[in-house]
């Protein structure tokens, strides 16, 4: 379909190369898809929508009920099957407390840093059709996680770090060995009094710095956004100073600092073995002035456990039967459970790709529809091929006041409003994006969804 494989890492706590990394990140994997299925006249999207519940009538799922978040209007869709495909629920924190692991400390400060929409929707909508759930238990959770500055008060996370920084916990010491995986170090976290570390580096190293995301590929967007904002980076000519801004004890941040330099001229991280003979990793001193202290909290991430179902994506329910009519994929089905308890990163997405895969022919063969082939569908404008060209006539302004659009959050409009307060900080041209749309002509006057995919990079791809 067009994605582009390019290479593959292998990240800390894998044995071998897992990492499948695709040109143009999430989009890259996404985009294909999409446009080959808007290129199929029977597939229909429909946005700004919640699913309410399920509709099942004599034991068997025929649809769902929903709510226009924008109109607020409530309708039904009847359908011969229901794929639920909503995400895992790390986003929701009761739920990660309510199925938090026994003999692990629950963080004070627990940053959620899953999709905005993993709030377990589709496993409280198929316990109610009587699914099991199993594992719930099993989450795969982060330890870098940096209060989020773009949403103020929601205790949102991104995931941040610098390979080359130590992390000392409140008492000014180190506690583990930086460089490992999460299944190592988060159980070593949640035993700090409290769970929280500072990463500590210096100006040598600043440019290691990593935030998750293709928003933060440009290392100048970082340094206006975080290292500009005093309430999340600590700056300081001297160590010492450091104490000082963070609170963290004199005494002991020099003494850890001055132990860490001491030990990287040895070779052998003698403390946590994150260096020394064998190991790969590559340490580097902190001496370069200014140094860096920033505050990370562990960061909910990703569901392992959830409901279950067969080899054929069927929903199981508590008697492992499966409940007719439903049938559930990706993150919402544990990633089909096969990670247990820890993870490697590259064994997430694999498993809901195709877990999808698996449950849309199933629902086929259970109806006995035979896949078509893909049809050019006269849903295509011309325009789209053309893109991006230049706004010229219409005022777009006179009926679309972005300014006040954009003001409030209205329900249904969040991505809407995340777009156009950058289109209105970069000066965009409305045509950049809606170049279909451009001159006004009130029959051509829709969104055409081919000719929105070529826009998404503008702000989600990634600069080479
Ligand atoms: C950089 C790309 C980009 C530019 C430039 C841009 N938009 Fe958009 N626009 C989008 C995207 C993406 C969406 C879909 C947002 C969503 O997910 O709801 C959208 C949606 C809209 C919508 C539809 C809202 C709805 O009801 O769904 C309107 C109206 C709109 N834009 C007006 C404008 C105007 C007016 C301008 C110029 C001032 C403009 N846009 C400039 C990307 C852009
Ligand atoms: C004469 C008034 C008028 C002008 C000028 C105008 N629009 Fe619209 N636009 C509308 C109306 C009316 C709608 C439908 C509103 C709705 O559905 O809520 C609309 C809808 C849209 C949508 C959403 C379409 C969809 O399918 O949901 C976008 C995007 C949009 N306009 C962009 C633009 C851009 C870009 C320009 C400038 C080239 C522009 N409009 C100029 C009146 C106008
Ligand atoms: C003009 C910039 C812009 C354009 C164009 C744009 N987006 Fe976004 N998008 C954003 C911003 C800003 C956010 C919010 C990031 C945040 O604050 O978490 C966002 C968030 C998202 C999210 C994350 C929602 C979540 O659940 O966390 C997705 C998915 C997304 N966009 C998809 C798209 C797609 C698909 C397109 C093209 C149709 C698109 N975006 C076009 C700016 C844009």
């Amino acid at each position: 379909m067009g994605v582009v494989f390019e290479e593959v890492w292998q990240l800390p706590g894998n044995s071998v190369p897992r990492f499948h990394n695709i040109q143009g990140r999430g989009l890259g994997l996404v985009g294909p898809i999409y446009r080959e299925c808007v290129k199929n006249p029977n597939i229909r999207f429909i946005w700004n929508t919640e699913v309410k519940d399920l509709i099942i009538e004599d034991a068997r799922v025929v649809g769902v009920r929903i709510r226009q978040l924008r109109t607020q209007k409530e309708q039904s869709y009847r359908a011969p099957v229901v794929i639920l495909a909503t995400g895992g629920f790390q986003s929701n924190l009761d739920m990660v407390r309510e199925n938090w692991p026994k003999g692990l400390q629950f963080p004070d400060r627990f940053l959620t840093g899953s999709g905005i929409n993993s709030t377990g929707l589709g496993h409280r909508m198929a316990r109610e059709a009587g699914a099991d759930l199993s594992n719930l238990h099993h989450q795969w959770n982060y330890v870098t996680g940096l209060p989020d500055p773009r949403h103020p008060g929601m205790n949102r996370g991104l995931q941040a770090k610098n390979e080359s920084s130590i992390w000392v916990n409140a008492q000014g010491r180190r506690f583990v060995s930086e460089y490992d995986a999460p299944q190592k170090n988060f159980p070593v976290l949640m035993e700090q009094k409290p769970a929280t570390y500072w990463a500590v580096f210096d100006e040598g190293s600043k440019y290691d710095f990593f935030v998750s995301g293709s928003e933060w590929v440009d290392f100048k967007h970082i340094q206006k956004v975080i290292f500009d904002n005093p309430d999340l980076v600590k700056t300081s000519s001297t160590i010492e100073g450091l104490a000082g801004l963070t609170g963290l004890p004199e005494k002991a941040l020099t003494t850890t600092v001055r132990r860490y330099n001491k030990m990287v001229d040895k070779g052998v991280d003698e403390d946590f073995r994150r260096f020394g003979p064998g190991l790969s990793y590559k340490p580097r001193k902190i001496g370069q002035s200014p140094f860096y202290a920033i505050q990370l909290f562990p960061m909910t991430r990703k569901s392992m456990g959830g409901v279950v179902i067969d080899m054929s994506c069927r929903v199981l329910n508590r008697r492992q039967q499966p409940i007719p009519g439903l049938y559930a994929a990706g993150e919402l089905a544990g990633l089909a459970g096969i990670n247990g308890k820890a993870a490697l990163e590259g064994t997430f997405l694999g498993p809901c790709m195709i877990t999808g895969r698996i449950a849309g022919r199933s629902a086929l063969a259970e109806l006995k529809i035979k896949p078509k082939p893909v049809a050019e569908s006269g849903r295509i404008h011309q325009a789209s091929k053309t893109l991006p060209v230049k706004a010229e006539s219409a005022d777009c302004k006179d009926c679309h006041d972005l300014e006040s659009l954009s003001a409030k959050l209205r329900t249904g409009y969040w991505h809407f409003k995340k777009t156009h307060r950058v289109v209105q900080e970069r000066k965009y041209q409305c045509g950049l994006c809606h170049a279909e749309l451009d001159p006004y002509r009130e029959k051509n006057h829709q969104i055409e969804p081919l000719a929105r995919l070529e826009n998404c990079a503008i702000c989600h791809g990634v600069k080479k």
